[in-house]
């Protein structure tokens, strides 16, 4: 049974915890983060870009898998499948999939256009219990091929947006998707300060979690973000782990090259990363 993020995201707040959204790639992207936050007894949400959907074969190829997963490793913490960073097209295929929450990511769009579009989406999900996430202020860095510069949300563009229902607001504050430049300046408090202040209590989301510096990530969960997404992290602990396997000569040993036996390193690095940062994030013990 897959959960809407609200209420995970309503308890973290007011608990001054973060959940964790882990966005999958496949099947043992999704069995490392469900195994891992159920070992840790975190609630979790499942990202998944528009991008993975597509090499994963497709938003129904997705919920079915993870659905099935869920069940077959009896995995009893909430777990929300959660569309990340999705188009108007893209939500709505989601929503007809069986995801149990979507991202519509209007922030490149004119702010009256993102707001239409945002209002019609609330209106679709609310009426199946689905979750919103909307997006003020382009994240910065590259997801997806799309390139975003980091700019910092507008607080009143965020008011407006945070007023039509959505259950989270991510706001941009800084934050890059993947790997920090040496000279990035860090996550600007004066904007989440601002944002808070324009937006009352809703849950507010942290996007490019991996390689913030782990005080910063703590600030900002105590000014109100409630849900960490992270990406590129394990990304690159998998990628890692199989180089030290292969560079081992592993592969080259008895039947190393096995997939099962291949993608095992990885499978385990993954795990102790979605550890790491659940500890982080405070939402160990929380499901
Ligand atoms: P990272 O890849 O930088 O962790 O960002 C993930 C993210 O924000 C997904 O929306």
């Amino acid at each position: 049974m897959l959960v809407s993020a609200e209420e995970m995201l309503i308890k973290a707040r007011d608990g001054h915890y973060g959940v964790p959204q882990f966005n999958i790639n496949n099947l043992e992207w999704t069995k490392a983060i469900l195994n891992a936050c159920e070992e840790m007894k975190s609630p979790v949400i499942l990202g998944v870009s528009m991008g993975a959907g597509k090499y994963m074969t497709g938003f129904k190829t997705v919920s079915a898998m993870v659905k099935a997963m869920v069940d077959s490793l009896g995995i009893t913490v909430p777990v929300c499948l959660h569309l990340d960073h999705g188009t108007y097209d893209g939500a709505k295929a989601c929503i007809e999939a069986g995801f149990s929450s979507i991202m519509f990511d209007g922030s490149s769009l004119p702010i009256d256009e993102n707001i239409a579009k945002t209002t019609e989406l609330v209106s679709i999900a609310k009426e199946k219990g689905i979750s919103v996430e909307a997006e003020v202020g382009a994240i910065g860095g590259e997801e997806d091929g799309v390139v975003g510069m980091g700019e910092c949300a507008d607080p009143e563009q965020c008011a407006k947006i945070a007023s039509l229902g959505v259950t989270m607001l991510a706001a941009g504050i800084g934050n890059i998707h993947g790997v920090y430049p040496a000279n990035w300046p860090g996550l600007r408090f004066d904007v989440l300060e601002a944002v808070r202040a324009k937006t009352g209590n809703i849950p507010l989301v942290l996007h490019g979690g991996s390689g913030i510096p782990d005080d910063q990530v703590r600030k900002a969960i105590s000014m109100g973000v409630a849900k960490v997404n992270v990406n590129t992290e394990l990304q690159l602990s998998f990628a890692k782990a199989t180089r030290e396997y292969i560079e081992a000569g592993k592969d080259k040993i008895g039947k190393g090259y096995d997939p099962r036996k291949l993608l095992l390193p990885g499978y385990n690095a993954m795990i102790e990363t979605c550890k790491d940062r659940i500890r982080c994030f405070g939402s160990d013990g929380k499901a």
